[in-house]
């Protein structure tokens, strides 16, 4: 069955009817301050679209990982300030999730209002893995829209769980996908199925264990498998190379050596490192080739050699997907890898080519290290979300739409 969007939704009708919008609004916060609003700025087109169309917007969010019950580290608090800010106009905060405050709150919307329920990852039920137990929560979730309500599923950073926000409240409401769910996904699939050659995949972050599955899926169909960040000292010592202090996986150096063995020629890794005395931000560093790795200090971050490597490579590309940083990008004596490679992906966008930035501690890279967001050609929302899809695993949230 097709899914149905939120533009359908519009065009049946929404004036006098609440429509319940599950968004993905997980913010890095840092001493109660948002450090990235990206994923706020993202669900906000959908959100202006329901207002705009009269309807009386309940959204529903998570916040981190609390453990099922009310923490007010994990309050969306300055997400409803950040959202009255873009929006221009107040969004108020239930104090709970399906309580009596998100009832009288949600009965009293007028056409055109908007509505954040607290974090519902304070309700133990929204994670279960008791199927009846989600399917309460939801049906408590979906009462909070009275009669004729819907079920926009916006949040595509969570459409990889099976959580009751995400996935059981679509049995219980008419369900469309919001636009950004659509666009993200329209993405993927380009670079998936449809990909223009050749195709560069830059892969990194700190475990090989996490990327194993889109490495699998992705080695197989484009040029080049670029890999730096923590996970490449893994790669490296399934090479024989000593890596001192640096990030391994030992475990994995098997892995990694089949992988080498099946797809060595497509894989690229760095040829030479930034190595720390401790992780340390002031830590003293220095660059080294592979061979002259110091017992003891660590890789933090690809040198040089391998930036401008990388970079070659990436200059010749028509397609390239990126996820995960290069090196510890959050000491600035270490984020010259990343910022090196994003600004080999920016001038291979100048150039035509066609760039994703898989979500997570890529996207938050980008606008932390002040690149430019519009030098890419789409920025993911979903870490994780993005990496399931190009593994070709189902994406719980979005089947979900389909029936
Ligand atoms: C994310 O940060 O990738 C999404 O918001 C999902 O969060 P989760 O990994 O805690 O489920």
């Amino acid at each position: 069955m097709a899914v149905k969007t939120v533009q359908d939704l519009i065009d049946e009708g929404v004036e006098g009817r609440h429509v319940l919008v599950r968004s993905d609004l997980n913010v890095p916060l840092k001493d109660g301050a948002i450090t990235d609003p990206g994923r706020i700025d993202a669900s906000l087109p959908t959100l202006r679209a329901l207002l705009e169309a009269g309807a009386r917007v309940i959204v529903s969010a998570h916040l981190g990982r609390p453990k099922g019950e009310p923490n007010p580290e994990f309050s969306l608090g300055p997400v409803a300030e950040a959202l009255s800010e873009r929006l221009d106009m107040y969004v108020p905060l239930a104090s709970d999730v399906t309580g009596e405050d998100a009832h009288e709150r949600a009965n009293g919307l007028n056409d055109g209002d908007i509505l954040l329920l607290e974090n519902v990852r304070f309700d133990a039920r929204e994670t279960s893995k008791d199927e009846c137990e989600r399917a309460e929560f939801a049906a408590e979730l979906a009462a909070l829209t009275a009669d004729n309500g819907a079920f926009v599923s916006d949040g595509f950073g969570v459409v990889h769980r099976a959580q009751a926000s995400v996935y059981d409240v679509a049995k219980k409401l008419p369900h469309y996908a919001g636009g950004l769910v659509n666009t993200e996904l329209e993405v993927l699939k380009k670079v998936s199925d449809d990909a223009d050659k050749p195709y560069a995949v830059v892969l990194g972050g700190s475990k090989v264990s996490d990327k194993l599955g889109v490495i699998e899926a992705l080695a197989p169909q484009v040029d080049n498998l670029i890999i730096g960040g923590g996970m490449c000292f893994t790669f490296l010592a399934a090479q024989g190379y000593e890596v001192g202090g640096s990030l391994l996986q030992e475990d994995m150096i098997d892995t990694c050596k089949d992988l080498l063995e099946r797809f060595g020629d497509v894989i690229v890794l760095p040829v030479d490192v930034e190595v720390a005395e401790a992780f340390d931000k002031d830590a003293n560093h220095r660059t080294v080739d592979l061979k002259s790795i110091p017992a003891g200090w660590m890789g933090l971050d690809i040198g040089p050699e391998s930036v401008k490597k990388f970079g070659d490579i990436l200059s010749n590309a028509k397609t390239v997907f990126w996820n995960g940083p290069m090196g510890v990008f959050e000491f600035e004596n270490f984020a010259a890898g990343t910022k090196g490679v994003a600004q080999a992906i920016i001038d291979a966008t100048a150039a035509g080519a066609f760039s994703v930035v898989g979500g997570g501690d890529s996207a938050a890279a980008v606008r932390t290290l002040g690149l430019d967001e519009e030098g890419f050609s789409h920025i993911s929302t979903g870490g994780g979300a993005s990496l399931e899809y190009l593994e070709g695993k189902e994406l719980p949230g979005v089947a979900v739409l389909e029936s």
